[in-house]
């Protein structure tokens, strides 16, 4: 049965390869002082940082620069962010780069204006907001968050160890996205491969919950033969236009939570991953994709015939002369082999973890889960299967 639920997205999305023309008319709507967000490096190596400048100046607009900001956006950065934005009265966060950037915009902009322990009050005590926000808006360069088109805002406290994330209400949305394909041209296939993995995560992290027959499920699945099918063009040719702009939408579609709503979800993939990402700062899609396949391989069991139809809706897996559980489980290899094929890293200790760590991130897993709830000694295996994976 279909969930109730109350949907709204109030982001604006200017999609395509002239899709930075619009900010000048966008910006028109804003006051007169607007901080620029940014990463380290990539957006001034692929002139995107002076395009906008340009962009800025033209419109009169005085500029606040908070460069610097690091993938698992840390607690500390917020902060800092937070600040520069009280004393300049900054009237629009323009958040430029991927899903790190505009995670620490939104988390800025909530900040900014909190009287209590920001930390605490939204990403411990998970409280309503109950002050002012400051608007944001994005210019994507990294496909895979969806943080473009949502209200999610995943910080890192580096003092606690605990990377906490947290689904904002739409008003924390980017009021609106300039999402040119062309700027994810540049990307590593590092970070190309790990943002695809995320934003298949997303989708199956929605998908593995319930039996019942909802649309959710179906728009799920086309997703992901999609995302899977630009994948295998993309890695092969990075410029594929087509590919790189499927995936891009692809990404936003599956977390601005559209493909969550109506049904129950699990998101145990990213609870786990969220700590061994506050351990090893690893890339995001890059953790899931190493927990993934040993969490679906314990608990497939429990939610069989769902398994058994991923495999054969979005891998074509043949049911004839196999049992239900040898059907899941080909699914799974299906998922397991095309990371092989992408590049895609599913070993923990690859990415930087070590065997002491791995009790302290399943103590501090936070347990979610549908089809099963895990103990903290079943993250503990899983964790180990990945890191000798
Ligand atoms: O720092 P720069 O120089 O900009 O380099 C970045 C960074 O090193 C680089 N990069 C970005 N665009 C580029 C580029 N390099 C070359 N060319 C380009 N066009 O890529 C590196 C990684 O960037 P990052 O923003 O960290 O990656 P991603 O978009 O995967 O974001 C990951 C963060 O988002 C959180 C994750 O937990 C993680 O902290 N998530 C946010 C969600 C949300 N808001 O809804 C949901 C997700 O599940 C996720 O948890
Ligand atoms: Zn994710």
């Amino acid at each position: 049965m279909n969930l109730d639920f109350t949907y709204k997205n109030p982001t604006t999305i200017h999609f395509g390869k002239d899709s930075l023309d619009k900010l000048t008319e966008e910006l028109a709507n804003y006051g007169d002082t607007i901080m620029l967000a940014y990463g380290r490096s990539s957006i001034k190596k692929i002139g995107l940082y002076d395009q906008v400048i340009d962009i800025l100046k033209e419109s009169n607009k005085n500029i606040v620069e908070l460069s610097g900001i690091m993938p698992n956006p840390t607690y500390k950065k917020v902060v800092e962010g937070a600040k520069l934005v009280r004393k300049n009265e900054v009237d629009l966060i323009l958040a430029v780069g991927g899903g790190s950037v505009i995670d620490c915009a939104k988390a800025i902009a909530v900040a900014a204006y909190c009287e209590d322990d920001p930390w605490q009050k939204y990403w411990i005590d998970f409280e309503p907001i109950s002050n002012q926000v400051v608007p944001v808006a994005s210019i994507l360069t990294l496909a895979g968050t969806g943080s473009e088109m949502n209200g999610g805002s995943v910080i890192t406290n580096e003092a606690v160890k605990l990377k906490m994330g947290r689904v904002f209400p739409a008003e924390v949305n980017p009021k609106f996205s300039i999402l040119n394909p062309e700027y994810t041209f540049s990307l590593p296939k590092y970070q190309m491969v790990s943002g695809i993995f995320d934003m298949m995560s997303h989708l199956m992290e929605a998908y593995f919950s319930n039996e019942d027959d909802v649309t959710t499920d179906y728009l799920i699945e086309g997703l992901l033969r999609s995302i899977i099918n630009s994948a295998k063009i993309a890695v092969e040719n990075p410029k594929d236009y087509e590919a790189r702009s499927n995936l891009m939408w692809s990404a936003s579609l599956a977390m601005n939570p559209l493909m969550g709503l109506s049904k129950t979800q699990d998101w145990q993939v990213h609870m786990i991953e969220h700590q061994v990402g506050a351990y090893t700062d690893c890339a995001h899609g890059m953790g899931l994709a190493a927990v993934s396949l040993p969490y679906y391989r314990k608990i497939y069991q429990a939610g069989l015939d769902k398994f058994v139809r991923f495999a054969i809706q979005v891998w074509d897996i043949e049911k004839a002369g196999k049992t239900k559980a040898e059907i899941a489980l080909a699914g799974l290899d299906a998922l397991e082999e095309f990371t092989q094929e992408c590049g895609i890293v599913i070993n923990l200790k690859e990415l930087g973890a070590t065997e002491e760590m791995l009790p302290k991130i399943a103590e501090s897993t936070i347990i979610t889960g549908s089809y099963k709830k895990l103990t903290t000694e079943e993250v503990l295996e899983i964790l180990k299967t990945a890191y000798t994976a």
